[in-house]
């Protein structure tokens, strides 16, 4: 990486959701607060700043990462995912999403945005899951309303209807 320059703003070339974008950063500035304050994708929510509470999950390059603990000029050249991206359009929401709706997986909502993306995440390389197994992926999550079951039953929904497209795509295509 190029020596960073403390004072000046640095040029950053990412992906958000697809989109190719750019913007500038000074090396000290966290990718929270660039995302939401110069790019204006306010779905990343910032609650502890220390990588405690997971509000902030995103991935980079399909990583789940602590935007919080992130600097901005580290995005330079990364693919990035926000909840934004997770909607299949404008209009419609993704099977987790929905899932989370039919079950009250969220309250205020404000840790809803980091454990859709973990579980987003944790759901393509887990297709099948235990409820422990999402319970100790939800450990990585601070949520202070719904007591977690609402949740731990959302992600096991939407598990089982992924299950389900993805059988029928395969007998579609065989
Ligand atoms: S705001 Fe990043 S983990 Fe809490
Ligand atoms: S829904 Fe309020 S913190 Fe989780």
């Amino acid at each position: 990486m190029t020596r960073l320059q403390p004072d000046r703003r640095h040029a950053i070339h990412f992906t958000l959701n697809g989109v190719a974008m750019q913007g500038d950063a000074e090396p000290r500035m966290l990718l929270t607060d660039f995302l939401r304050h110069q790019i204006g994708a306010t779905g990343t929510h910032v609650g502890c700043e220390h990588g405690v509470c997971g509000a902030c999950t995103i991935t980079i390059d399909g990583a789940l990462a602590r935007a919080c603990l992130t600097l901005a000029v580290q995005i330079d050249g990364c693919d990035l995912r926000t909840v934004e991206g997770l909607a299949p359009s404008a209009d419609r929401l993704g099977v987790l999403q929905q899932a989370f709706r039919r079950n009250h997986a969220l309250q205020c909502g404000f840790c809803t945005a980091g454990i859709l993306m973990s579980l987003d995440r944790f759901l393509r390389d887990n297709p099948a899951p235990t409820e422990s197994a999402v319970r100790d992926l939800l450990s990585g999550h601070l949520c202070r309303c719904t007591g977690y079951t609402p949740i731990v039953h959302a992600a096991l929904e939407a598990a089982a209807e992924l299950a389900g497209e993805s059988r029928k795509k395969e007998e579609t295509d065989a």
